[in-house]
């Protein structure tokens, strides 16, 4: 199938590699950024088409990378030419928004993926399936954390307005969120802090989730840290045992299991794969399920509930009041 990328920036370049892997046919970009594109276009020796309506006569996929605003016009835009759309997180900026997106997709009969890329992650996939398998008997706590430094865009840096990125709550901590959720099933209540008032750099924030079957979560994310570091770990922690990985210790993901006879109690989990990139995994597998009409492993749904996540996280915040969803 013949996919076409929007946008020319970091995750298009990023996509465009992951496209490589999967047998689709590149064939080129779109973007506001026509310097930007005509260098992505000369690396992977694809077309920079003129415009949006352009590209998408071209393609069967399109591939939406563009600023988060964007991805509501861009997504019906490509439903109505009755292209399959995948499209980066956050799906949105508000539910309303993505509920329009999903049913305009269902509508037009397109396959529509939200690029959710941390279920992707081996570290995370492993340890959700551990979890799944009952490894660490019943689910109680997840720490999850997610801290890195204020994005850095030259000129203009739509990371730092909100109603152009939804803040860094709902820009990187989406992906806990829906990790959290993949992992404890639906969120009951979140109550959230943050370090400052106002949006912008240096953010940081810790949420709390409660969930209908009992788990707890607390998920730290932050733009607060100094330039290069992107720091993630995990901590799932059961009535058996405990599961930890983290970006600091080049480790697998480790398991300690409580001693039963025989047993050693900490026992390390060879991974293979962990190298593998989650970006071209993430697109491959999308690609193979709209190839074959398969599902998806984690829906434009689920994108759209890690959204309603981040945005009662926000509310938190705002108030200061634990909030319901
Ligand atoms: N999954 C992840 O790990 C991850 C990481 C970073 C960003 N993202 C998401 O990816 C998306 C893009 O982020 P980015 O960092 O690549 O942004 P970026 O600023 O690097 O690139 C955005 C691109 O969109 C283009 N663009 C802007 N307006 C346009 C328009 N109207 N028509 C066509 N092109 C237009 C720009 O020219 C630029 O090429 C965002 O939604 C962001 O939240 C996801």
């Amino acid at each position: 199938m013949r996919v076409g990328i929007l946008g020319s920036g970091v995750m298009a370049e990023v996509h465009a590699a992951g496209w490589r892997t999967t047998g689709a046919e590149l064939m080129g970009c779109a973007s506001a950024n026509l310097e930007q594109a005509v260098r992505l276009a000369q690396q992977f020796n694809i077309k920079v088409y003129q415009n949006y309506a352009e590209l998408l006569r071209d393609v069967d996929i399109i591939d939406i990378c563009v600023p988060t605003h964007l991805h509501k016009q861009m997504v019906l835009q490509a439903a109505t030419a009755g292209r399959h759309v995948v499209c980066e997180k956050p799906i949105a900026l508000s539910v309303q928004d993505g509920l329009e997106m999903i049913e305009a997709c269902d509508r037009a009969g397109v396959r529509f993926f939200v690029a959710m890329v941390v279920r992707f992650f081996p570290q995370y996939r492993l340890s959700r399936e551990l979890v799944a398998r009952g490894q660490i008997g019943k689910l109680g706590v997840m720490r999850l954390k997610r801290v890195s430094y204020t994005p850095q865009k030259p000129g203009d840096n739509w990371y730092l307005d909100e109603s152009r990125s939804g803040g860094m709550v709902v820009d990187l901590m989406i992906h806990d969120f829906d990790y959290a959720r993949w992992l404890g099933g639906e969120v009951e209540r979140v109550f959230a802090r943050l370090n400052k008032a106002t949006d912008g750099p240096g953010q940081y924030a810790q949420a709390i989730l409660r969930f209908r079957d009992g788990p707890m979560a607390l998920i730290e994310g932050g733009w607060a840290y100094p330039p290069g570091v992107f720091r993630t770990a995990l901590d799932l922690s059961g009535t058996e045992g405990l599961i930890e990985w983290s970006s600091d210790e080049h480790a697998p993901v480790r398991s300690f299991l409580l001693q039963r006879p025989g047993e050693a109690a900490s026992v390390g989990l060879p991974i293979s794969g962990l190298s593998d990139d989650p970006y071209a995994l993430e697109l491959q597998h999308a690609y193979r399920c709209i190839q074959t009409g398969e599902p998806f492993e984690v829906t434009a749904q689920d994108g759209l509930e890690a959204l309603r996540i981040a945005l009662a996280v926000k509310e938190s915040i705002a108030t200061g009041k634990p909030v319901t969803l």
